[in-house]
């Protein structure tokens, strides 16, 4: 039986969005409906909390969100409630304010008993802050980028991946009538997941990921060695982390009041010009950036969000953690899909870790049978 204290709790949605946030919030409202259990949506992720804008959400209005992209709470990766920045000095630096006191009373004022906290690695880290004042969290793994640690898979990777391979396919018939390279840049972080899921999946002849630094010599020769064979042109699917040997990651911008604040990018144009200047082969580069974290989940995104969603649900009603614990610290706990079955972790054992690419991963060893080169020095 659910615990009888559970009757009201709260939903929020924080950082970077992705395909399966609203799948996530309607599996969550709905089933806490069919247990008597009230939801109340916190707006923006945990800038909802600081400013105190929250409303109620009922099956009702989770109808009809399954396939919708987005979230219907809104989202934001700049509100950390202990290091808030509430302003601008002269110098440009930001003005940080500790809100998390405020955040407890908005906590208490709407009776909210615990948190469904749906995010990534930043938003945990807020969870966990809340966690330490006596919260109840249950943590929803979600990310484009597939990076955290102690799940394998996070919903929005694989709409990501299809949306990255279903763009590569098409560029690849353009370079086949120009017979150019193709540089086409995917997000992913400092994680190559999505670049080697998708240059898999689409043939990609030259895959970059951060993980294995490359050689810009090994990458044209091996366009050079496709063309020596007649294979008029190349793929080649960079994500935004990969670097040159003994070189940095191309950084595109530094957003001073985010948690972290380093954007990648750039690193398709730099290719594609040394490919070009190095091969004298026509090169263009596309940077696919955002069009990977909008629009419909494919169906396993939908039905991991509805899973996770379901699993955070029980967590919450009847206890988690091996003892079935109800309270803040043992009791705040980490969605997570674990060699193909669905489990929990502590919230606090995903925090300051990233899940990368190893280099025993089969995919690795299967794209190098079929042809495909990391360009590795
Ligand atoms: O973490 C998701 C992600 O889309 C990364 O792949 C990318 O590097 C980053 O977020 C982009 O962040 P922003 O939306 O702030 O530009």
């Amino acid at each position: 039986m659910p615990s009888p204290s559970i009757t009201r709790i709260g939903v929020l949605t924080g950082g970077g969005d992705c395909p399966g946030l609203n799948a996530v919030i309607r599996a969550v409202v709905k089933d806490a409906a069919s247990h008597g259990i009230e939801t109340v949506g916190i707006e923006d992720g945990f800038l909802g909390l600081i400013e105190n804008r929250v409303r109620p959400l009922t099956p009702d209005d989770v109808s009809g969100i399954l396939a919708d992209g987005g979230t219907i709470l809104g989202s934001s990766n700049k509100a950390n409630p202990s290091r808030f920045a509430c302003g601008m000095l002269p110098d440009g630096s930001p003005i940080i304010e500790d809100r998390t006191d405020f955040c407890m009373s908005v906590i208490e004022r709407h009776g909210l008993q615990a948190l469904v906290v749906v995010g990534g690695d930043g938003t945990m880290s807020c969870a966990e802050i809340m966690v330490q004042r006596g919260v109840r969290c249950i943590g929803v793994p979600k990310t484009i980028d597939n990076d955290i640690h102690g799940t394998d898979l996070t919903f929005g990777f694989s709409t990501a991946v299809q949306t990255a391979t279903d763009a590569i396919d098409r560029v690849r018939t353009t370079a086949a009538s120009h017979h150019r390279v193709m540089v086409v840049e995917v997000m992913g972080r400092n994680a190559g997941w999505i670049a080697l899921h998708a240059g898999v999946a689409s043939g990609s002849d030259i895959i970059l990921i951060p993980e294995i630094p490359f050689s810009i010599e090994s990458v044209c020769d091996q366009i050079r060695e496709r063309a020596g064979r007649g294979k008029r042109y190349s793929i080649v699917c960079a994500s935004e982390g990969a670097r040159p040997v003994g070189g940095k990651a191309f950084v595109e911008r530094i957003v001073a009041t985010s948690p972290d604040p380093i954007r990648l990018g750039g690193i398709g144009r730099a290719v594609a010009d040394q490919i070009e200047e190095r091969t004298g082969i026509e090169s263009r580069y596309v940077v696919l950036g955002h069009v990977q974290r909008g629009g419909t989940p494919v169906a396993l995104d939908r039905v991991l969000a509805t899973l996770f969603g379901d699993h955070a649900m029980e967590l919450l009603k009847f206890g988690s953690g091996p003892a079935r614990d109800m309270d803040a610290s043992r009791g705040s706990r980490l969605v997570v899909w674990k060699d193909g079955r669905l489990g929990d972790i502590a919230l606090t054992e995903a925090s300051n870790k990233q899940r990368l690419v190893a280099p025993d991963q089969p995919l690795l060893a299967a794209a190098r049978s079929v042809g495909t080169s990391f360009a590795e020095a």
